[in-house]
């Protein structure tokens, strides 16, 4: 099905939400924050400096006519400027906020995993998952997300299984849904705050093509997941799906938005491919 960025449901109507992780138009946060504008929510975008600077995030802050407010994630300073200069831009508490932030020096710089080194691991730790903590923590503190507000971070199936070359982020994978579920315990106890993850189908990103197999490991889903790789426009409808009300019972969970490929292990494609290359 086509991705239309004008169809809206009015789903988020009267919510007030904010992005993070927009770096170009191939970022799943891209999509989402073009989604979450069609359903008429208002929001802030944000990155790291350096992001802004070297990405296009400001074109589409300009395009949608919203803006555009710098905090690296992983500083708390600057997460409490962001949250506060938010509820002023946007008039009043958020009511959502998509965590979609991820790097690795260790990939980057093609060091393998049982050769890690251990202050690379720090940061991806840090930016990666520690941020999710950390934004919970300010909002928590400064009273700044709305009761019934809904967290969703972006995650991959390489948290819970062993995946070849995904290295250290397999790591802050895991420790980012085990952050949202012990912080969605807490944050819905205190304030009523959804927590969720997504646990999304490889897409054609910045960040996922620093994974040097992707394209193959694309290929490799699309042939195993019943339903086909899921694109980051379905991940943004999924993320809308979790803002709304509709979903105001849906907390410290880890869904799948994979085509089904977490539950296959055989398929006749992927037969028909072996079947193909072993004649
Ligand atoms: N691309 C995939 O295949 C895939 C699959 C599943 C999950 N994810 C996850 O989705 C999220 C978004 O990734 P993407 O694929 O859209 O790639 P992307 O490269 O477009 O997004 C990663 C973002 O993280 C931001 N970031 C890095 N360090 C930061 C910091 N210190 N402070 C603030 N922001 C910082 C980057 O600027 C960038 O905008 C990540 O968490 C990623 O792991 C991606």
């Amino acid at each position: 099905m086509e991705f239309n960025t004008t169809e809206s449901h009015g789903l988020l109507a009267g919510k007030r939400g904010i992005v993070f992780g927009v770096v170009d138009e191939n970022s799943i946060a891209w999509s989402v924050a073009q989604r979450c504008f069609a359903e008429k929510a208002k929001i802030v975008l944000t990155n790291s400096a350096i992001a802004i600077r070297l990405g296009t995030v400001s074109k589409l802050a300009e395009e949608l006519g919203v803006d555009l407010i710098a905090a690296d994630a992983t500083n708390v300073e600057e997460i409490k400027h962001l949250l506060d200069e938010s509820v002023e831009k946007l008039g009043g508490k958020i009511d959502f906020v998509l965590h979609s932030v991820a790097m690795s020096q260790n990939i980057r710089r093609h060091i393998d995993y049982e050769e890690m080194n251990y202050n690379y691991f720090n940061t991806t730790a840090d930016v990666s998952a520690l941020s999710l903590h950390k934004i919970l923590r300010c909002g928590i503190e400064s009273d700044t997300l709305a009761e019934g507000c809904s967290v969703v971070a972006l995650s991959f199936i390489a948290a819970n299984r062993y995946m070849a070359n995904y290295n250290d982020m397999s790591d802050a994978k895991a420790l980012l849904e085990s952050v949202a579920r012990n912080m969605g315990g807490i944050c819905g106890a205190k304030k009523g705050i959804r927590v969720n993850c997504i646990s999304q189908s490889a897409v054609a990103s910045r960040a996922g093509k620093s994974f040097e197999q992707m394209d193959f490991f694309r290929e490799y889903t699309e042939n195993m997941a019943p339903l086909g790789n899921a694109s980051k426009e379905e991940c943004a409808e999924l993320c809308a799906m979790l803002f709304s009300d509709y979903t105001r019972k849906v907390t410290m969970q880890t869904i799948y938005n994979d085509g089904g490929f977490s539950q296959t292990i055989l398929t006749d494609k992927i037969m028909d491919f072996f079947r193909t290359h072993h004649k």
